[in-house]
């Protein structure tokens, strides 16, 4: 097993003063920040307000940071960077695609399991649908989050008019981590556009989007990145860049000549108007953060804590898991139910203890969802083993 974070958890945790307080183990909502990306959005805005905000040297500074980040989030996904498009959520990554994609009448959309996706992936794909008279197909999943290839396969063999589907990466009620790399590959053989919602996995798992066959994808940097809010990313591949029309144009996306509205190239063409300059700071500090940590070093340390999480909680007689068994299939999150006393109770008094997790649903059943991430350590997955034994009794 690998011990990377184990042996550099205590000067980690120093970055996070969050673990002075309390033990946060909701990084599936919001990571909190490390102090070196909080340093680096109050260094900018003191920079930016005593240099002046348009001075050259802040502009100049504006366009490196975001060529930085482009390059930063082309590592971590491995794209170009001028297939990194600033947003700003996940939510509004789905938007752009769903309300730019030019579609016809009785064009197709397969989503896994509707209710079953966060609805920031499905609200968005529903709306179009109604105005554009789009037909959603939906596959059957399992208790886990799950569909079998054969459902998928069937909805395209029988639907010709199949345009796109969608799916979380990772689910963000139990962790499941979908297999993506197959479907970008049914998605490429039937010539069908693959986006993915990566809320849930860039930060937390691999992910390659050459080796996922997929051809966009959206993120948010406040979760596994532990970036701030109000800054996200929405990669799009080059080949298929013409397929989404910008929603926005203005200043920075396009320009005006000989009578004629031209966009410019990717990325900017998505990108009018200025945009979240402090988040962008923000956010390219805290993905060098986590580049230098490693992925393989994270999901080490997921797998080490979920692993724990699983073993200590299966110990206590009325609690349930709802999560997949085999730790490959899924990322840190751990979410169970206890048949003495309701999750949102449970949530609640842990909350009262100083521990954080969250009450989320699976189909029509409220769990509680555990999400610790790279700074989380052993002895507060125990802590808080203990507290829900205290609870239950
Ligand atoms: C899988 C998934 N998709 C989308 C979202 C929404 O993300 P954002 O707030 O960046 O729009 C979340 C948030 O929890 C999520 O877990």
């Amino acid at each position: 097993m690998n011990n990377f974070l184990v042996n550099n958890l205590s000067e980690i945790r120093k970055d996070f003063s969050i673990t002075k307080k309390k033990i946060y183990l909701n990084n599936g909502s919001i990571a909190p920040m490390s102090l070196s990306t909080i340093k680096s959005i109050t260094d900018f805005l003191f920079r930016y307000s005593e240099e002046g905000p348009d001075s050259v040297s802040i502009s100049s500074f504006i366009e490196n940071i975001k060529s930085e980040l482009r390059l930063r989030i082309s590592h971590l996904i491995n794209c170009l960077p001028e297939e990194v498009i600033f947003t700003q959520s996940t939510t509004e990554g789905v938007n752009y695609v769903a309300n730019g994609m030019d579609w016809k009448k009785n064009d197709g959309i397969i989503l896994r399991g509707g209710t079953h996706e966060h609805y920031a992936n499905y609200l968005p794909w529903l709306y179009v649908s109604h105005r554009k008279k789009i037909k959603i197909h939906e596959l059957n999943i399992d208790q886990n989050g799950f569909f079998d290839f054969s459902d998928l396969e069937s909805i395209l063999a029988k639907q010709n008019r199949i345009k796109l589907i969608s799916l979380s990466h990772a689910l963000y009620n139990n962790g499941s981590i979908m297999p993506i790399n197959q479907v970008g590959k049914i998605a490429r053989e039937n010539n069908v556009l693959l986006f993915v919602d990566a809320a849930q996995s860039v930060g937390s798992i691999k992910v390659d989007v050459k080796e996922m066959g997929c051809d966009i994808l959206a993120f948010p940097a406040f979760k596994w990145i532990c970036g701030p809010l109000g800054i996200g990313i929405l990669y799009c591949n080059n080949r298929i860049k013409d397929l989404i029309r910008p929603l926005f144009v203005g200043g920075e996306s396009a320009t005006y000549e000989k009578n004629k509205l031209v966009l410019n190239k990717c990325p900017e063409r998505f990108q009018a108007g200025y945009r979240n300059y402090p988040g962008i700071v923000g956010m390219e500090t805290a993905a060098r953060y986590l580049l230098r940590i490693g992925i393989d070093n994270i999901r080490s340390h997921h797998l080490r804590l979920s692993k724990l999480f699983k073993q200590e909680l299966e110990r206590i007689q009325s609690i349930k898991l709802h999560c997949v068994e085999n730790e490959n299939e899924k990322t840190s999150i751990v979410s169970f139910s206890s048949n003495k006393i309701d999750s949102k109770l449970i949530v609640d008094k842990l909350y009262a203890n100083g521990i954080i997790l969250a009450e989320r649903n699976i189909f029509d059943k409220t769990i509680v969802r555990s999400s610790p991430h790279f700074y989380n350590s052993e002895e507060e997955i125990i802590q808080t083993c203990n507290s829900i034994k205290k609870i239950l009794n």
